[in-house]
């Protein structure tokens, strides 16, 4: 143990008589922060914080910009590294929109390496040509409103399966409870998954699926995979196992013209020319594009769910809205989603105070800049709280409170779901922001809609309240939510399966 850390501390003075970190006559100084050792900079700071304490980083961040109070700190870790965060809508702006030409790139770091196959996919790829090509694909062809409006049978077609999964729980423990018990957090998260599933691949499933319409051991395993991806290599073998041979086998009908219509996102991938995408190029997006659309719409309905189920009265203010605006004689549409304003406010205060992740992905500037009065060197991982720009106390009156109320500014006003002044992080803003509020904004808006028009929610009858609490290391329900579902609208409006 001993030897290993000498080595790494050796290897770390090496890099650093290489590459000395210089201002290079920048006049303005670094954002205030730790003091850093010489070469090393704050790691063994941060190790202790991290092993000693059993904190994590986020954490630790926190406390460092509450003890220098300021809104932009900077961390230097080894000899070069500057880690920036953020939580100062105002700063925000001024990197993301003032400067966003310059903070337009990532890090190059071995778990992004790994994921995208080699930087193939847009999230992790650095600036360069192939960050501009597959932002382009996404842009034009993926997500665009017409690719939208395209996909809108397949979505549908999830969100009827979404209630016939869970009238089939309710059934088959009739006997036990009055409703049934559901896990939010299973329901959400499969949901989410099997709807990109079906909008990439046409299929809803990997399995076979189990009776009753559930997922079966193969969603699961592929699911748990997605969210483990960040640890990595044996995440990615099992993500492989279920898609490549979908990709492989679509190229080959493909190219032997057993298919010819364009019918999912597979086939819209496979049909982009001037250049063709190769198809690990394919692969690495795909697996991207899962990633990012289960874990931000799943977290923030479940969290939407347990705030309200703690809250009734909010509850029945989106009960009302529903009965309003679509009635109880037909299920909610996507069509009904601009209408259903207090219910994005939900989801849109869960982004604000539940964040999936504490901190945006680094954005890496391509030169040396200054931005506050501050100097922000070439290659710096500039990183937005979530956390913090969602509970500024100079931004938000009573920040910890759950007030959905806050986000209806007036009637007419419709609600949205993206942040672009940054006084919150939602989707982001700028080049580097998210491609998918469209799609983003409607899986979400619809799984909660779909749940809260379909059923009655409550508490077992043995807890009084959910326990609101996140979990340690991340910004999740630290519990599944379960809660106890009855069916509220006439029978032949939920879809058999
Ligand atoms: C509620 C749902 C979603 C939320 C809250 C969300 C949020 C975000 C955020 C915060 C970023 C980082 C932006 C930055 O670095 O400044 C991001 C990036 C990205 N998201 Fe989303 N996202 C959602 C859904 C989706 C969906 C459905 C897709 C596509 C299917 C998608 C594709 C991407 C991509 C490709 C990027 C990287 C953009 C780039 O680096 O150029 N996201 N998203």
């Amino acid at each position: 143990m001993i030897s290993s850390i000498i080595i790494v501390l050796v290897i770390v003075l090496l890099f650093a008589a290489i590459c000395p970190s210089k201002k290079q006559g920048n006049p303005h100084p670094l954002p205030p922060g730790p003091t850093p050792l010489p070469y090393m900079g704050c790691i063994i700071q941060m190790l202790v914080n991290q092993h000693l304490l059993n904190q994590p980083i986020f954490k630790w961040i926190e406390k460092l910009m509450d003890k220098f109070k300021t809104p932009i700190l900077c961390i230097k870790l080894g000899p070069s590294l500057h880690i920036i965060t953020v939580t100062s809508p105002e700063i925000a702006c001024e990197f993301f929109h003032t400067q966003d030409d310059i903070f337009i790139s990532r890090p190059e770091v071995l778990s992004a390496e790994l994921v995208s196959d080699g930087y193939l996919s847009a999230i992790m790829a650095p600036f360069g040509d192939q960050w501009r090509r597959m932002r382009k694909v996404l842009h034009k062809n993926l997500l665009s409103s017409q690719s939208h409006r395209w996909l809108e049978p397949k979505r549908n077609e999830e969100v009827d399966h979404l209630l016939s999964y869970i009238c089939n729980q309710i059934e088959k423990q009739d006997n036990v409870v009055d409703g049934g018990l559901i896990n939010i957090r299973i329901v959400s998260r499969h949901f989410c998954a099997n709807l990109m599933t079906k909008l990439v691949f046409g299929i809803r499933l990997f399995g076979e699926g189990i009776e009753g319409g559930g997922s079966d051991v193969e969603e699961g395993e592929h699911l748990t995979a997605l969210f483990t991806i960040l640890k990595i290599r044996k995440a990615l073998e099992i993500i492989r196992k279920y898609q490549d041979p979908l990709v492989d086998g679509r190229v080959q009908m493909w190219n032997k013209g057993a298919r010819t219509e364009t019918s999912d996102l597979l086939d819209a991938l496979l049909a982009q020319d001037n250049p063709k995408l190769t198809p690990n190029e394919i692969k690495a997006q795909i697996i991207e594009l899962m990633i990012a659309t289960i874990d931000n719409p799943s977290n923030a309905v479940e969290w939407a769910m347990a705030e309200m189920i703690n809250q009734p009265v909010l509850l029945e203010r989106a009960v009302k809205e529903l009965d309003r605006v679509v009635g109880r004689n037909r299920l909610v549409e996507e069509r009904d989603l601009s209408q259903l304003n207090y219910l994005k406010a939900c989801i849109k205060e869960c982004f604000r105070l539940h964040p999936f992740a504490p901190l945006n992905p680094p954005h890496v500037p391509i030169k040396d800049t200054t931005v506050a009065g501050y100097f922000i060197p070439k290659g710096s991982h500039v990183m937005l709280s979530r956390r913090g720009l969602g509970r500024n106390p100079d931004v938000w009156e009573d920040p910890l409170r759950f007030d959905p109320e806050r986000h209806l500014t007036w009637e007419e006003n419709p609600v949205v779901l993206s942040d672009d002044d940054l006084t919150m992080i939602s989707f982001s803003t700028g080049k580097r922001g998210c491609p998918g509020v469209m799609l983003g904004s409607t899986i979400t808006t619809m799984l909660l809609a779909r749940m809260v028009q379909g059923f009655s929610w409550g508490l077992p009858s043995n807890v009084s309240s959910v326990d609101l609490v996140e979990s340690n290391a991340e910004l999740c329900l630290a519990k599944p939510l379960v809660a106890v579902a009855k069916p509220r609208l006439p029978h032949h409006l939920y879809p058999e399966d």
